[in-house]
Formats: structure tokens, C-alpha cells, sequence
């Protein structure tokens, strides 16, 4: 039997592929590459020595994905494929509701008419919204304020109404917050096409040279040094979250949401400065307004997680920060 892993060659899923292979689990990947790479796949063989059976498809493409549940032993799902930028999907709302909800409901369809019923989702904590206090907790409201974020709600919505239909389903949200870092290999990491839209990629951008500055986007939140604070989490933690998922999916059924954060906040600057220890050099940076749609704070209650699947981030920011430095240190051009 088999884990099906969308978007398995993207950064969170190649960390959750590896984890995955080494925990014994039969990994197969469907991905489109439309925001990663084919070099991927050997990067994962020289970590694990296990080359994934590779689909290149896209979820839109329903005959692609039939013929993968026709072809292997599908038991469950962790489904990671969709777009993921923010602004982008303010500009392109069709697009982004398309590709992450029909390629969502295709996915279902076909999970459904194959009988493989369990499902990991790839959620944000974007989906608590503007208006929660934080430390953000799973029975809180959700909402969204762009396009990308709607789709995290709306999927959300969609897999919990499969199993009031169904009661056979099992459905995890796991809803993260910051991941960054890489694998201590630095042969897997995060590769963002063009000009990053994410903190620490920008922030390991400008550290080798790439970019010219970091504009620190606001310094007068009500935080601890008045910029934006996160919940970072290391990337390897969360890939052994989705570990600990699958296997409470395959002994369980019913619909829980669930955190993957630590549960502390580092503000802008903080992590900044652990990056400027990583790396051994100080970093070029500008205060600059604030960006639309941010919110001041967003950390997790990660008390959940702990309780319902024994599972909590043991690594550090300092581990972030030396992890994203080594891997970019190593791919200064992404994975070529
Ligand atoms: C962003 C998305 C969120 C998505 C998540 C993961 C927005 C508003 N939110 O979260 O929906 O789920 O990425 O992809 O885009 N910052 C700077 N300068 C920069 C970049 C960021 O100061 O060049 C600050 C931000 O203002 C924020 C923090 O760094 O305070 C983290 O930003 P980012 O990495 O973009 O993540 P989120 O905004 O938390």
C-alpha cells in the first residue's frame, strides 16, 4: 500500500516525500512542476537511496488521476498540490480557484470512485483570518482576505462535507504556520520562482548576494519590537507532523482540523538577526510601510497537535536559520 503525495516534488511535500521513505512508508508523487522541479527526485534518492514513483500530471487532468489509483495501491492522501502566492491571486482569482478547488474536487472524485477515502490537506493558518486573538486555536472562526486564502477555507469546507455524506471518510486539515529551514542535507529546500514573496527565502536571498535589501514591511505593530511576528517552524518538523497524520488517518475516521506551528512568535527582525548569525554577515535591510493583509501576530495553539497525534517541533529558530543558510549556500541558483 502506498501514500499518494500531491505536489510531493514542491518544498513541504520533497521534506514530507523523504521523511515519509525513511519511515518505510511506499511513496508515490503526482506533480505538475508548475513551482518545482524534476531535479527534486534525484535529491530525494541521494537522501533516502528510493527513487518515488513519479506521476507528472496535473489534478485538473481527471484520466491522469484515475490512472494513477487504477495503476497502484492507493491507501491514503496527502494532498499539498496548489498556488500559493498571496498577491498573485489577487491577480488572478480564476485562476487560483480553479486550479486548487476543481483540482481539489477532481482529486476527491477520484479518491472516491477508487475507494481510498483518507486524506491529509495542506491547509494556513491564513484560514484564522484577521479578527482571532491569537495564539490561534482550531475551533476558532475562519475566514479570509484574498483569493488564496479563500481557497484554504473553501477546501477546508468541502472536505468536511464529504464526510457528513460519508462517514467512512478520514479528513485532516493541518493547518501550518511558517515553515522554513531545509533538510540538514542541504540537498532539499525551499526554491521560490523569481523574486520571493515569503520572509526567510528574501531575507537567504539577500544573505548571498542575490537581492540588495530586505524592506521590513511595518515597525510599529503593537509587538516586541514593533515588526510583524510569526510562528516559524522548521520544515522537517512539519514533515514528521504529516507522518504522525497519516497514521492517525489510517486508524481513524472523521474530520479534524489541527495547528502545525511551536506555538512561539519571532518577529521580523528577531529572525533577521538568527539569519545574520547563521550566515556570519550582517544583512542589508530598510523599514518600508506596512503590507495589505497582514495582520500583527499569528502563532499557534499547538496544544492539539501534541494531544491527538503525539507529534510537537523540536528544532530551533537557530536551526531554521542554519538549515535555509546551508541549503542556499549549496543551491545558490535553486536545484539546477
Ligand atoms: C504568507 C501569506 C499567508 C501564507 C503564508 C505561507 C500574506 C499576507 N500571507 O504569510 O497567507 O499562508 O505566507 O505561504 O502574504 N515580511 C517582510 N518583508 C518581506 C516579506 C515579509 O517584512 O519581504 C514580513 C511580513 O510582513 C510578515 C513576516 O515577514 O510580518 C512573514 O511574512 P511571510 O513570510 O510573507 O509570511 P506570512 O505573511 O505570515
Amino acid at each position: 500500500m502506498a501514500i499518494l503525495v500531491t505536489g510531493g516534488a514542491g518544498f513541504i511535500g520533497s521534506h514530507t516525500v523523504v521523511e515519509l521513505i525513511q519511515a518505510g512508508k511506499e511513496v508515490v508523487i503526482v506533480d505538475n512542476f508548475s513551482n518545482s522541479k524534476p531535479e527534486v527526485l534525484n535529491r530525494i534518492e541521494k537522501i533516502t537511496g528510493i527513487r518515488p514513483i513519479l506521476y507528472q500530471a496535473d489534478l485538473l487532468d481527471k484520466p491522469a488521476i484515475d490512472k494513477i489509483f487504477e495503476e497502484q495501491n492507493i491507501e491514503a492522501v496527502i494532498h499539498f498540490a496548489g498556488f500559493k502566492a498571496v498577491g498573485e491571486s489577487v491577480q488572478k482569482p480564476l485562476e487560483y480557484y480553479h486550479n486548487n478547488i476543481t483540482g481539489t474536487l477532481m482529486l476527491c472524485q477520484s479518491m472516491r470512485e477508487h475507494g481510498c477515502k483518507k486524506i491529509v490537506f495542506s491547509s494556513s493558518a491564513t484560514v484564522y483570518g484577521m479578527n482571532n486573538p491569537v495564539p490561534f486555536k482550531e475551533g476558532m472562526p475562519t475566514s479570509a482576505t484574498n483569493p488564496y486564502g479563500y481557497t484554504k477555507v473553501m477546501i477546508e469546507q468541502i472536505l468536511s462535507d464529504l464526510y457528513v455524506a460519508d462517514k467512512e471518510w478520514s479528513v485532516i486539515l493541518l493547518r501550518y504556520f511558517n515553515p522554513i529551514g531545509a533538510h540538514e542535507s542541504g540537498l532539499i529546500g525551499e526554491d521560490p520562482n523569481g523574486i520571493p514573496n515569503n520572509l526567510l527565502p528574501y531575507i537567504a536571498q539577500v544573505a548571498i548576494g542575490k537581492l540588495p535589501c530586505l524592506s521590513v514591511f511595518g515597525d510599529d505593530y503593537d509587538t516586541v519590537d514593533g515588526t510583524g511576528v510569526r510562528d516559524y517552524i522548521h520544515v522537517v518538523d512539519l514533515a514528521l507532523g504529516h507522518l504522525k497524520a497519516i497514521d492517525y488517518s489510517l486508524s481513524h475516521t472523521g474530520v479534524e482540523a489541527i495547528n502545525l506551528g511551536t506555538g512561539n512568535g519571532t518577529s521580523v527582525l528577531q529572525i533577521l538577526h538568527a539569519f545574520e548569525k547563521a550566515c556570519g554577515h550582517s544583512i542589508n535591510y530598510k523599514i518600508a510601510p506596512r503590507r495589505a493583509g497582514d495582520i500583527a501576530s499569528c502563532y499557534a495553539d499547538a496544544s492539539k497537535a501534541k494531544e491527538m497525534l503525539d507529534w510537537e517541533a523540536t528544532r530551533t529558530i537557530e536551526d531554521m536559520c542554519r538549515t535555509g543558510w546551508n541549503f542556499i549556500s549549496k543551491n545558490p541558483n535553486g536545484l539546477e
